[in-house]
Parts: structure tokens; sequence; C-alpha cells
């Protein structure tokens, strides 16, 4: 070994070396479309053979509404199914004015467990190979989602939780709050992940949002929660399917992000509220590039100096 080794080998190691949020200075998104790249991608995409379906919500069964959907035609879906614990939204505890929820939210037919196999075994072969499902479940019926999931042949990659600071008020144990999100996969060796962050967690911390005086169905996710589905798992230009379609937020986040949807529903009493809720936004209107979204390396200096200092002196070898 030569006398002078050891110091390069120490000055490399140096450069080397791990330094909290370093990464962040230089990360970018695995992939990013400007707002015209995204809305000539919308408006280029290729529609289904049953054009009937595209931009639209169902007001049927989403089991036997599936069956019609051509097969790996589908892209992403967002499912918040029912929470099969005889909920409808208007028992004291959950401190709402019952005269603005919509009646009519469909629980589960039967046992819970047969109906989550039915509508889960109906995605497979609607999805395409890239494509991915975003499924909520609340912890209680969460084995009979997890079960249906493995059983209809898809992989689960992730298991994320969606923290809300909302909870009912208990005496005797914890207050639930939070929600399980499952991202599962058709093909673990294909599937498509854009990477928007340099660290994006499994656990989602994001406030429940109330439309105070304004009419409901007696669930809404918020539209940041099924934003980011949409985000990480799907091109602009690309069809999400929402089974469970509700108050219609699903189809809001899609057409705001350049995307097209299609929904089903079975309460039929929520065809004004959703045609509403569609028709009030543009598309594309919360849609900017992903890496607009990212801190400037200017606040990510204020946030982690010592990193910062990091950053500029490798870039001052380059
Ligand atoms: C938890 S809510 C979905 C809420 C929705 N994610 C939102 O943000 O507004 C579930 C919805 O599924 C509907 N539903 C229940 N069974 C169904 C079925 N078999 N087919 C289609 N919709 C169904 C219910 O009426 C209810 O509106």
């Amino acid at each position: 070994m030569s006398g002078d080794e050891r110091p390069k080998e120490k000055a490399a190691k140096r450069r080397q070396r791990y330094v909290p949020h370093l990464a962040e200075f230089t990360f970018k998104p695995t992939y990013d479309w400007s707002e015209g790249q995204a809305a000539s991608l919308y408006a280029a995409a290729k529609p289904l053979d049953d054009a009937s379906l595209l931009d639209q919500v169902l007001f049927e069964d989403c089991i036997t509404g599936m069956q019609r959907i051509p097969e790996n035609s589908i892209d992403l879906v967002v499912a918040d199914p029912p929470f099969g614990i005889g909920f409808d939204g208007k028992s004291s505890v959950y401190n709402r004015d019952v005269t603005l929820v919509v009646d009519g939210y469909e629980e589960a037919d039967g046992s819970y467990k047969d109906f989550t196999l039915s509508w889960l075994a109906e995605l497979p072969r609607i999805m395409k190979p890239q494509a991915s499902a975003y499924v909520f479940s609340g912890w209680t019926n969460l084995d009979a989602i997890l079960d249906g999931a493995r059983k209809a042949g898809l992989t689960t990659l992730n298991h994320l939780i969606w923290h809300y600071p909302f909870g009912v008020y208990t005496k005797r144990r914890f207050v639930t709050s939070h929600y399980h999100i499952l991202l599962l996969v058709n093909n673990p060796k294909k599937y498509f992940f854009n990477k928007i962050e340099n660290y994006p967690e499994d656990v989602w911390i994001v406030k429940r949002q109330y439309k105070m005086g304004k009419e409901k169905n007696s669930t809404r996710l918020p539209l940041e929660v099924v934003t980011r589905c949409i985000d990480y798992s799907s091109r602009p230009g690309a069809i999400v399917l929402d089974p469970f379609m509700g108050n219609g937020t699903t189809a809001v986040a899609a057409k705001t992000s350049f995307r097209h949807f299609i929904g089903f529903e079975v309460n039929k009493r929520l065809r004004t509220l959703i045609r509403r809720e569609i028709d009030r936004v543009a598309p594309g209107q919360n849609y900017t590039p992903y890496s607009s979204r990212l801190p400037s390396v200017e606040e990510l200096a204020e946030l982690y100096p010592r990193a910062y200092k990091e950053y500029l002196r490798r870039a001052g070898e380059k």
C-alpha cells in the first residue's frame, strides 16, 4: 500500500458520508409533467371501448358495474367501502346536524367477509398490470380486506396509516383516530409508483374536512388524502376507478388532477350532490408539476443548515 492511499480513502469517505436531509437538496420526482403536458395527456387519453363509462358515476351496485368494465383498462383504484359496523353517520356520537346527512348510506349486504371477497375479486381483471389499488378500512374490518386482497391475488405493498385528529370521545378505551389504507398491486414487478417526495412515509397526518352547513353523505374522505393516492400511483390522463363513490371525492380529486374517473354508488339520492361537486371544478385546477411542490433550496437551507453547508461543499467539488 503506498503512503498517500490512506488520506485519499479518508477524503473519499468524507465525501460519501451520510448527512441527514442532504438528499432533499438534490431530490427530483421520478416522473414529472408541466401543466401543458399534463393537460395534453388528459385530452389525449384513450377512451374505453365502452365510452359510456368514462368520467361517469353510475348509480348501481359496484360488483355488477365492474363486470362491464373491459379488462386491463383501469390505472388506479381508490376504494372506501362501507365499514360493516351498521354505520349510517347519524348517531349523536358523530356530533353532526343529521338533517344535512343524505339518507340511504348503504352498508354491506350479508356477511362483510363475503361482500369484501366479491368486490375485491373483480379488481385484478380490470386493473392494468402496472395498476395499484388503495383500499381504506377501519381496524375492525381490516382482517376481511387483507384476506379478500390475498384471495383476489393482489399483493400488499404498503400498509399506510391515515391519522386524523378526530375521534369519538371514550371513557374506558383509546380514541380511534386512524384509518388503514392498503396499497395493493396487481403485479409487484411492474407497478407504477411516482416517488414525488424524497422520504414518503407510511403515516399520513391529514385533518378531516368539514363542510359546515352543507348537505353531505355520511362519510367523506379529505380531498388531500385521495389526491395523494392519485399523485403517487398514476400519470395524468390515467383512469381512476372508485367503486364506492359516496360524495364524489375521488371524481373531484381525479378531475382536478388531470385524471379521468369511473365511479359506482348504490345510493341514488346522492346523484344531485355528486353532479354538483364534479361540475363545480375544472380539469387540472389543482394540478401543479410535482417538482414545484418541493421545498426550495432556500427553504431547505433554513431548516437544515448543516446539510446545506455539505450540499454547497459537494456542489463546489463538481
Ligand atoms: C364509506 S362511503 C364512501 C365515501 C367516499 N369515499 C367519500 O369520500 O365521499 C361508502 C359508500 O359506498 C356506498 N355503497 C355501499 N355498498 C355499495 C355497493 N355494493 N356498490 C356501490 N356503492 C355502494 C354507500 O352508499 C356509501 O355511499
